[in-house]
């Protein structure tokens, strides 16, 4: 996990940046928005932004007077620059930009050139590990820095992608639902920088790097239309959990925050299962991990490890480092190393724990 914005390492030349930006998992999901345009929520989430090192995107933007068009390449692949949500976010970013131009001689010509992009992840895109989170908060903040915008641009960024402004702070960071029209105040906030719980620990576990058959901006719309469920989550589930689930992020209660993240994941995937048509984002080796934790913790009498999922079957395990070394020796035994790259199973260990293949 990381601290503050630090988290994000601009390296400036005249007219180019590049920026990392971390994966973040939610334990209190975000499904469903109340307005597609802005990308505003229909409840608050908390998640926590793991490591700068391990799970991130890297983003260099480039301007010059050279550039005949604004172009984007990810992971070596171009890309279509004209996407509503990439467009959004560089149109707030030179909007925010021609404000301050006057009082920024800093900003010379920047803003008659044209924006080069690239973004590479150093893991699966699309398979349900926030990549889109930490791709969409690495450009905004890469753009921004370009661009000299300071201060807090993470409503930028929910444009992108709502999980993504959540990646602009390092540590435990919630998102606000906000209550104005125009989605100013629905943006992210540090409750609590990653130092301030150290012996936390994040073990990701790949089930399947593959691409998620339904992505989650579609998935949820079908969500808010079709389930009862959902209304009930965001109404009456939601800002109760919040709060308890700050609270035990402020008092290290591990004991809460376990309990918390895995029925906030059961009930998310439940929602899922209550749109109609139903959406499977677990698969069997997902709901085999779910047993398996539930055993552990049974075990010992006590919580010892938190699952979670975000919309595909791969596994995230929320423990602390005096029990890491048995959760690990617990999944090699239990998932042994395959090589079927459909179906492989590693653990990622973050911060310090090295990526382990089982
Ligand atoms: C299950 O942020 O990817 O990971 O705003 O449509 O881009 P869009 O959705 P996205 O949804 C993430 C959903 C989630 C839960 C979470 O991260 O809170």
């Amino acid at each position: 996990m990381e601290n503050g914005r630090a988290n994000m390492k601009p390296v400036t030349g005249t007219s180019q940046v590049t920026c990392t930006a971390p994966v973040n998992i939610a334990v209190i999901k975000y499904w469903g928005k109340r307005d597609e345009r802005l990308v505003l929520p229909i409840n608050p989430s908390l998640s926590v932004t793991l490591s700068q090192d391990q799970l991130c995107a890297r983003t260099t933007v480039a301007a010059s007077l050279d550039f005949k068009k604004d172009r984007i390449w990810l992971n070596g692949q171009e890309q279509s620059i004209d996407a509503p949500r990439l467009q959004k976010c560089l149109g707030e970013i030179r909007r925010l930009a021609r404000k301050r131009k006057h009082e920024e001689e800093r900003m010379g010509d920047l803003l008659g050139c044209c924006v080069h992009i690239c973004s590479e992840n150093n893991f699966p895109t699309a398979a349900g590990l926030a990549s889109s989170a930490a791709g969409y908060a690495c450009l905004v903040q890469s753009l921004a820095k370009l661009f000299h915008i300071d201060g807090d641009v993470s409503h930028i960024a929910r444009q992108g992608s709502g999980s993504a402004c959540r990646s602009m702070y390092g540590g435990f960071v919630e998102w606000t639902m906000g209550k104005m029209e125009d989605g100013s105040d629905s943006i992210a906030k540090q409750i609590a920088p990653a130092d301030h719980w150290p012996e936390l620990r994040v073990l990701v576990v790949v089930v399947n790097a593959g691409k998620k058959a339904v992505g989650s901006t579609e998935g949820m719309q079908t969500t808010v239309k079709t389930s009862a469920l959902i209304k009930y989550r965001a109404e009456h589930v939601v800002p109760s959990r919040q709060e308890e689930m700050r609270q035990a992020v402020l008092e290290r209660d591990f004991q809460t925050f376990g309990e918390i993240t895995m029925k906030d994941s059961n009930q998310f995937h439940a929602t899922c299962l209550d749109t109609y048509p139903p959406i499977f984002y677990l698969n069997e080796t997902s709901k085999h991990i779910i047993h398996l934790v539930h055993r552990y913790n049974q075990h010992h009498g006590k919580i010892r490890a938190a699952y979670t999922f975000d919309a595909g079957p791969n596994a995230v395990l929320y423990l602390l480092q005096e029990d890491l070394p048995e959760v690990l020796a617990l999944f090699h035994h239990f998932f042994p190393a395959t090589t079927n790259n459909s179906e492989r199973q590693f653990v990622r260990g973050l911060p310090d724990v090295q990526r382990k293949e089982l």
